[in-house]
């Protein structure tokens, strides 16, 4: 069987090199390119020494895609939305990591994110990529939106008690506890060792933007009441 061949969009960050590590073992893909900016034509084994001897692939930068069957964008909010014309027409399939097109209501999306975004004929596109609940859809598909990661958890935690009618839908609060590298490569005091580590501190406990997914994914009977407060610890 043909492997899949694959591009991961953005693969300096931590979600890429993440997905570089699944990928690279996985005996039905073959990692084509990864992109980054920074560091075109440096070896990705030096951003993300876990994969040295593992292999030997160099960053790309984004104007030298080539088509492929997959491409990944692990790209800072904001992004993807501004290029997807682009990834669409390089590959048979766009899975975007960012919240770019998780929300597929355009009113929705404003209120938690302030702007409008662009190519929003896109959002009916997108399946939302939790498999446990999209499993047929995502099979499909040819583009994902991954779920994001506080949402992911609320989502199937909550989700048989919503379906079901088990619980007051205006009365759902849920706190999740997140290590540093939710917060990506880019230096921050907020992410730095020093300022951080050893302390435990609340991150937007009102209107944290996963709150959108949540309400769009368990609507079943009117708009839920939650929320969500995250705790960020070293
Ligand atoms: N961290 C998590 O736990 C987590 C979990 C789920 C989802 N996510 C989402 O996944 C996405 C990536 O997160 P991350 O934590 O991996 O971020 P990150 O560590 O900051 O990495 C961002 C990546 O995007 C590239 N990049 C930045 N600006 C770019 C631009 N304008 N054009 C092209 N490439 C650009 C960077 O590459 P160069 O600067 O080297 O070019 C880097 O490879 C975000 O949307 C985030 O919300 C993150």
């Amino acid at each position: 069987m043909d492997k899949l061949q694959v591009t991961i969009v953005g693969g300096s960050g931590y979600v890429g090199g993440e997905l570089l590590r699944l990928l690279l073992f996985h005996k039905g893909v073959e990692v084509k390119q990864v992109t980054s900016e920074r560091f075109v034509g440096k070896p990705i084994s030096k951003i993300h020494p876990n994969l040295r001897g593992i292999s030997k692939l160099t960053f790309s930068s984004i104007s030298e895609l080539e088509n492929c069957d997959t491409v990944f964008l692990c790209l800072p909010h904001g992004n993807s939305n501004k290029t997807i014309q682009n990834y669409a027409s390089l590959a048979n399939q766009v899975i975007d990591l960012s919240a770019d097109f998780r929300i597929n209501n355009d009113a929705l999306y404003k209120v938690w994110y302030g702007n409008s975004r662009e190519n929003s004929e896109y959002k009916n596109k997108f399946v939302y990529g939790i498999p446990e609940l999209h499993h047929e859809e995502m099979k499909t598909a040819k583009f994902i939106s991954s779920a994001g990661c506080n949402a992911t958890t609320v989502i199937l935690g909550l989700y048989p008690f919503f379906k079901e009618n088990l619980v007051e839908i205006d009365r759902t609060v849920s706190e999740a506890k997140v290590g540093t590298s939710e917060g990506g490569n880019s230096f921050s005091e907020a992410s730095h060792h020093p300022e951080r580590s050893g302390s435990i501190r609340s991150y937007k406990p009102v209107r944290h933007r996963h709150t959108a997914e949540m309400i769009q994914e368990l609507s079943f009977f009117g708009e839920p009441q939650i929320h969500f407060q995250q705790l960020q610890l070293k």
